[in-house]
């Protein structure tokens, strides 16, 4: 039996990385996709590396509050969503600006935020569904130059707490994943270089992680198979926080 048939799911951070994977992996599991995210052209690709139907993309900026009502009023009702969205920039405290500070909460925090509400205020989430929040391992370290990252991060961990008790009596669960290092498109945007990768590789027992060890325990959180859990925080990192 399909894990997800006959649901409705939207993943923002659908065009690259970790939502293009979990697309696919949630279409195979028999469910309708809404895709989000800025870029039409990779939001093609990761339609066409997809099975099943039904879905569509919607191109969006979520830290642009016009382009997020305008596609908020075109979506159609929604079993789950995962907030995949994000963006990362390595600061030392020293060069922290609050412009830096502005885009990376405007992104990783805010704009979830307002998402949500906007999704809950129009209905569009249905009783029972799960709202999945892709946090970060990083929001429970104190790894240096993660500031900026680390704490919107944390912001939205704290934040989906709340939402899930405010959800609870709707039965809409509300939960934050926090990955490790999954090798993403998104490192390579980061001014980390190869042989850093290499040596922090070396802290995590089972390796780095894969988009599709994050996808199986998104799938997990979307089903009802984990219909008891809400308010929760899954740290999957290959046994980095044994240390
Ligand atoms: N990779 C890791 O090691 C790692 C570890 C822990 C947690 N995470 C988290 O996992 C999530 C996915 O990361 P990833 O590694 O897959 O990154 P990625 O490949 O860089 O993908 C980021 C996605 O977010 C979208 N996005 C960024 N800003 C947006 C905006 N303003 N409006 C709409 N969409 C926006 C991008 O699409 P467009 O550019 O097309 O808009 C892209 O699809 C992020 O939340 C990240 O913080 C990553």
């Amino acid at each position: 039996m399909l894990q997800l048939e006959g649901k409705h799911i939207l993943v923002t951070g659908a065009s690259s990385g970790m939502g293009r994977v979990f697309c696919q992996m949630i279409a195979k599991e028999g469910a309708r996709v809404s895709l989000l995210a800025r870029n039409e052209d990779r939001l093609k690709e990761t339609l066409a590396l997809m099975g099943g139907e039904g879905h569509k993309y919607y191109i969006c900026d979520l830290t642009d509050e016009e382009q997020l009502k305008a596609t908020v009023s075109t979506l159609e009702a929604l079993d789950g969503v995962v907030f995949c969205a994000g963006i990362n920039d390595f600061v030392p405290l020293k060069f922290v600006k609050q412009e830096k500070l502005e885009r990376i909460f405007q992104t990783n925090y805010f704009s979830q935020v307002i998402l949500t509400q906007m999704l809950v205020k129009k209905k569009l989430i249905k009783r029972n569904a799960s709202l999945v929040y892709i946090s970060s391992l990083s929001s429970k370290l104190g790894v240096a130059g993660t500031l900026l990252y680390a704490s919107s991060k944390a912001a939205l961990n704290s934040a989906v707490r709340v939402i899930a008790t405010e959800m609870a009596p709707l039965g809409i669960r509300a939960n934050a994943i926090c990955p490790g290092i999954v090798q993403t498109e998104m490192l390579g945007s980061t001014n980390i270089d190869e042989e850093s990768f290499t040596k922090q590789a070396v802290d995590y027992p089972l390796g780095l992680g894969t988009p599709e060890d994050v996808g199986n325990a998104v799938l997990y959180h979307l089903s009802d198979g984990s219909r008891w859990l809400t308010g929760n925080c899954m740290v999957i990192d290959g046994g980095y926080s044994l240390k």
